[in-house]
């Protein structure tokens, strides 16, 4: 009776145990897994007629390219609240909170304000965008890695939702007094 309970035991152990050589067995075969590098590094282009599972597919090769895309992102209240949360974790820093380019940084990096008529009717949301994603003469790229600066810390999506924020509420934003008082000298 005992050696029975003994050699259930031991039939339980492999099982608790991780981490055996053969337990990678099934996940080690020659298929390229998603997101593998299979060549210098780049990704596999994705069969002919993917379609995406989620987000939204907006493929452009440069920011001229990018100038008359038409925004798919509807500027929804959802869309400009998360645009305001992404715009104060990554333009704020160079463009002022409010779009005023007031930061400690603005001035030196020269960075533009973001609430005259030049940005809010001039450019077309397409050429927003394409800045957010390819960056423009000093300021980074954020849909694009490599390179020195390049990032692709912003979904396409969320390009989109920071492009609604600008266009449609960054203006509307009340100015903190302490960003105007770190203006006076
Ligand atoms: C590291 C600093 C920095 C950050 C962060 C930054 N920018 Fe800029 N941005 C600049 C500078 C500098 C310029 C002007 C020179 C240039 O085009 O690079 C600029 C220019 C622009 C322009 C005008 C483009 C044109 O055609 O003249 C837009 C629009 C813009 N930024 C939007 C944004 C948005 C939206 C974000 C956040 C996703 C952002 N920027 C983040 C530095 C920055």
């Amino acid at each position: 009776m005992k050696m029975r309970r003994l050699a259930f035991a031991a039939l339980l152990v492999p099982t608790l145990a991780y981490a055996w050589p053969w337990s990678q067995d099934m996940m080690d075969q020659p298929s390229v897994k998603p997101q593998e590098p299979v060549r210098d590094g780049k990704m596999m282009a994705f069969p002919h007629r993917s379609v995406p599972v989620q987000g939204i597919p907006t493929q452009v090769a440069d920011r001229e390219a990018a100038k008359t895309l038409a925004n798919p992102v509807p500027a929804t209240p959802e869309s400009i609240h998360e645009g305001r949360t992404l715009f104060r974790i990554v333009c704020a820093a160079c463009h002022g909170l409010t779009g005023l380019a007031d930061s400690p940084v603005s001035d030196k990096i020269g960075a533009i304000p973001l609430n005259d008529d030049y940005v809010q009717k001039q450019l077309t949301e397409g050429w927003i965008f394409g800045t957010i994603t390819f960056g423009g003469a000093i300021m980074p790229p954020y849909g694009v890695p490599g390179g020195k600066t390049g990032s692709n810390d912003l979904s396409v999506e969320e390009r989109w939702h920071v492009v609604n924020y600008v266009r449609h509420a960054l203006i509307k934003e009340p100015v903190a007094p302490a960003t105007q008082q770190a203006k006076t000298p």
